[in-house]
């Protein structure tokens, strides 16, 4: 699929855009470590050039913290396309300012930032909006273009479908229009809290505004990691008077038990989903919001038709919103999804009048300075509940198939470097991948 893909996108040419993926590498020839992709399940740790100043409106991080997120599952299995041997990954990160290039006013070295995982142009139509997932002018992919009309940002470390830019799974990181897609943290709030300002708290925030949570309401959510752990406390913070997540990894579900005290549903003893909820709220739910991942069909019909390439995409969880919200009940998918999928049941969606959402990448922009001020500042929302493990860059190869296999109860993870502080008070120690499997 990659040399296809890659092979479509080189015919197409490449989409205008105002900047541009390729770095400078440091004079001198310094080097530093990174992840980077080779294959399905072949990720490995390499020695890539330090980037340089590369574009006047760039920033040089020094990467003080790092993590792994569900969307890198799906590179990691190879489901998204265009990735070429040896892109460096990771779009959730933060770190310290290195370099500022010339045009940037509002920044200087040493300050501690965090990274949007999208990079915005600042001025198009959509960021004016502060969109900054939907910026029409940083992502060259004429293949997205053509599969989708139009396209997305472009964003770090996520294949050549979204630009093609080096990411933050390294210990330096080139940040392109850097005043615009850099927030400076305040010294009051440790790195633990800060990092997850790139990704997972602006998406999770973003499906539950944007799926329109009202107080009162029942909300459903389908997958318990990290995006659905965060979803439920932002739920019930929006006054959902019942949360429901589904999943089957023991330990998410136990974890959002007894951590945030919603209900759960495993749907590894419940095979019929729909059935169950309609056991636990007989009017169905409100709002369904799917935080799952579309690589892993579980019903036969669908394992078969995405191994034969009928369909890149598995319809199981949409279908199963459609059916178990009330009539007009609102449906919101933050999950990634690539391309197609078969048999949605556009009856149900018809007929009950539901609201089905595309959220979209979460315009990370819109939401960060709302949630540091208003949420993580007066401790109305603390990230680092999330947090199960910390783990040295060395390990991250390795981390990619424990995360995947869900291993040793992992949530989220902060991955340090050589620049990262101690762990802050109450956060996880730093462990070795090697030990969650003795354990
Ligand atoms: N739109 C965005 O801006 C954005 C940003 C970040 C992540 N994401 C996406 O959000 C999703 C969740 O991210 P994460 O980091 O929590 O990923 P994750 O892989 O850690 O968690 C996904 C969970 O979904 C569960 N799951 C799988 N199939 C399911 C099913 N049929 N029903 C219920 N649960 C199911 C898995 O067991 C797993 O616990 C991913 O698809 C990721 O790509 C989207
Ligand atoms: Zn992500
Ligand atoms: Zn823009």
């Amino acid at each position: 699929m990659q040399a296809a893909a890659n092979k479509f996108q080189e015919y197409l040419g490449t989409e205008p855009t105002v900047i541009h993926p390729e770095y400078k590498p440091v004079e001198g020839g310094a080097s530093m470590k990174a992840l980077a992709w080779f294959g399905p399940k072949d990720v490995r740790m390499v020695t890539a050039p330090i980037p340089d100043i590369t574009e006047p409106d760039d920033v040089i991080l020094q990467v003080t913290g790092t993590t792994i997120c569900g969307s890198d599952l799906h590179l990691y299995h190879g489901e998204i396309m265009a990735l070429q041997k040896g892109d460096i990954l990771g779009h959730e990160f933060m770190g310290k300012v290195f370099k500022v290039g010339s045009n940037v006013k509002n920044l200087e070295p040493g300050q501690r930032v965090v990274s949007s995982f999208q990079i915005a142009c600042g001025k198009c139509t959509y960021c004016r909006e502060n969109l900054s997932s939907f910026c029409d002018r940083t992502n060259n992919s004429s293949l997205q273009n053509y599969m989708y009309g139009q396209r997305d940002a472009g964003f770090f470390g996520y294949s050549h479908f979204t630009g093609g830019f080096p990411g933050g799974q390294a210990e330096y990181v080139r940040v392109p229009i850097g005043n615009v897609n850099l927030l400076p943290i305040p010294d009051s709030v440790p790195d633990e809290k800060a990092i997850y300002l790139s990704d997972v708290l602006p998406t999770s925030y973003h499906t539950v505004v944007d799926t329109g949570v009202k107080p009162g309401d029942v909300v459903g959510i389908w997958g318990l990691g990290p995006i659905g752990q965060c979803a439920a406390r932002w739920a019930l913070l929006k006054g959902a008077s019942r949360v429901i997540g589904i999943d089957r990894i023991p330990s998410r579900l136990h974890f959002a038990e007894s951590k945030s005290g919603i209900e759960t549903i495993d749907f590894s003893q419940y095979s019929n989903v729909t059935k169950r909820i309609y056991e636990l709220c007989p009017k169905g739910l409100d709002v369904a919001l799917d935080c799952g991942t579309f690589h892993e069909p579980k019903t036969i019909t669908h394992k078969i038709q995405k191994t034969l390439m009928l369909e890149t995409d598995v319809p199981e969880t949409i279908n199963e919103m459609i059916v178990s919200v009330r009539k007009t009940g609102r449906c919101g998918i933050i999950a990634a999804y690539a391309g197609y999928a078969n048999a949605v049941n556009v009856g149900a969606l018809m007929e009950k009048g539901v609201r089905l959402i595309g959220n979209g990448q979460a315009p990370v922009i819109k939401y960060w300075e709302e949630i540091l001020n208003e949420y993580l500042i007066p401790g109305k929302f603390d990230p680092t509940f999330m947090i199960t493990h910390r783990v040295p860059i060395d390990d991250l190869a390795k981390l990619y198939p424990a995360f995947d296999n869900r291993v040793d109860g992992v949530e989220k993870v902060f991955i340090e470097t050589q620049f990262s502080s101690a762990p802050s008070s109450g956060c996880p120690p730093t462990s070795r991948v090697d030990d969650w499997f003795s354990i």
